[in-house]
C-alpha cells in the first residue's frame, strides 16, 4: 500500500485531509477545499478523499449532491454566479440568468460550449443591499442591469 499511486491531489490538500481525518465535521471541511482547489468536486479526487478519511464513496456523493454548495460538473474558466436569494429574486435575478442565457447561450449549472464561462445560482451572498448582485470570479457586481451584462463579460471574453 505503502508505494500505491495516489493523488492528482496537491501537497497542500493532502495535508488538510490528514489533519481532519480524525476531527468531527471533517467531510464537509475537505470537500469545501476540495472544490476551494478544483472549482469542483472531481471524480477521482472524490476516490482519494473517501479512501483517506475511510468513508464511502456514497456517503461523499450524497453530500456533495444535497449540498447546494458543491457542484460534481466542471466549471467554465469564468465562474459566474448570479444571487438568487430573495432580495435579489425580487429586483429581477432572473432576468439576469434570462439575459445570460441569451448572450452565451448557457443556461444556470451549466457551460458554454467553449468551457469560457460557467452561470450557476446561488444562495444569498450576504451583499443584499447592492441587490440583484452578481460574481465573476468572485468579484462581486451590484446594482445589476441585463443591460449592463454585455460590458460586464466583455474583459472575460476577451482575455481568451
Ligand atoms: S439576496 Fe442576494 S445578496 Fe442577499
Amino acid at each position: 500500500m505503502a508505494d500505491e499511486k495516489l493523488l492528482p491531489m496537491s501537497e497542500g490538500l493532502v495535508a488538510f485531509i490528514t489533519e481532519w481525518k480524525k476531527k468531527p465535521g471533517n467531510l464537509i471541511m475537505v470537500l469545501h477545499k476540495v472544490q476551494e482547489e478544483y472549482g469542483y468536486i472531481a471524480g477521482e479526487v472524490a476516490i482519494e478523499v473517501s479512501r483517506m478519511l475511510e468513508v464511502p464513496l456514497a456517503k461523499i456523493y450524497g453530500v456533495a449532491t444535497f449540498y447546494h454548495l458543491f457542484t460534481l460538473k466542471k466549471p467554465g474558466k469564468n465562474k459566474i454566479a448570479v444571487c438568487m436569494g430573495t432580495a435579489c429574486y425580487l429586483k429581477g435575478a432572473q432576468d439576469l440568468l434570462d439575459e445570460l442565457d441569451t448572450i452565451l447561450s448557457c443556461k444556470a449549472g451549466e457551460k458554454t460550449a467553449d468551457d469560457m464561462f460557467s452561470v450557476a445560482g446561488v444562495r444569498c451572498i450576504g451583499c443584499c443591499g447592492l441587490a440583484p448582485v452578481m460574481t465573476i470570479n468572485g468579484k462581486v457586481f451590484g446594482n445589476v442591469k441585463r443591460e449592463q451584462l454585455p460590458d460586464l463579460l466583455a474583459p472575460f471574453q476577451n482575455a481568451k
